[in-house]
């Protein structure tokens, strides 16, 4: 009775990190201990894998932090997690046999590897009271990112995350998703109509315009001229046209 009864309030707590879980932006001054971080990275590495293609590089120094990829001030620790072939070939090289990196299906493993191992890194962060965002414009600056960390050539970047306790006062609510019918699917994919595209939108659209987020954030992107006139003030302006200029101009 007494471990069903544990094993029910951690199945809850786990819940309670995933739902509250939200990206941070904005940290305090607090910096984060040595032993919290080996915490997290240890969590990290108990990711499922397919052969360890992955390992993380991360930096205290804002020094290191300076990067043309949106690093959030205050950040108190920068990781990259990168897709590593660096081990497993030399683990093939001493056995004598030759390794063909190149190949795709390798890379994909890697890069699930190195996901998987970031999301386990985020939610134990979210559970040690810290705070994470992720970087995705890493792997378009994959040159900047190689020369400041020192990567070898088989050591790309995938994503980064930005650490730090979260700053109580820019606290965001959790961020609306699209209805789940239309991503969990049973038995068959099923592709949405228009009318089902436009519930998508408004579920997302509804979602951040009651959070005010992107007034509150002044966070509007303007549209270029190239793309037609633009017909969104913050009054219309919400998730799907933010996310359609973001797509569109990447
Ligand atoms: C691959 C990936 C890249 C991301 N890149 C960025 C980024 O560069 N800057 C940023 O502020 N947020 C970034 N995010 C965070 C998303 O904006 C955020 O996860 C999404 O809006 C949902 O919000 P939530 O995490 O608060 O639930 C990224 C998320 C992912 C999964």
């Amino acid at each position: 009775m007494f471990f069903y009864w544990v094993k029910k309030m951690q199945s809850q707590d786990i819940f309670k990190i995933i739902n509250n879980r939200r990206s941070i932006r904005k940290f305090t001054e607090k910096p984060i201990s040595k032993e919290i971080l080996e915490k997290i990275l240890i969590a990290g590495q108990r990711a499922p894998f397919a052969f360890q293609g992955w390992s993380v590089v991360y930096t205290r120094k804002p020094e290191k932090m300076k990067l043309k990829i949106g690093v959030y001030p205050m950040t108190k620790v920068l990781m990259f997690f990168l897709l590593d072939l660096n081990i497993i070939e030399k683990i093939i090289n001493q056995r004598g046999y030759d390794y063909d990196a190149e190949d795709a299906n390798t890379m994909w493993l890697a890069i699930q590897d190195a996901t998987l191992a970031s999301e386990n890194v985020i939610l134990a962060a979210e559970a040690m009271g810290l705070g994470s965002v992720l970087l995705g414009a890493t792997p378009k600056r994959y040159e900047e990112i190689r020369e400041v960390f020192n990567l070898p050539t088989r050591v790309f970047p995938i994503v980064g995350l930005c650490l730090g306790y979260p700053d109580p006062e820019a606290l965001m609510e959790v961020r609306p998703r699209y209805p789940l019918k239309y991503m969990a699917f049973e038995d068959e994919y099923k592709d949405p109509n228009e009318e089902e595209i436009k519930e998508c939108m408004k579920a997302m659209d509804e979602g951040y315009k009651t959070q005010g987020y992107y007034i509150k954030n002044q966070a509007k992107i303007p549209l270029d001229e190239k793309f037609g006139e633009d017909k969104y003030d913050y009054d219309k302006y919400s998730w799907s046209e933010h996310d359609c200029i973001c797509q569109i101009t990447s």
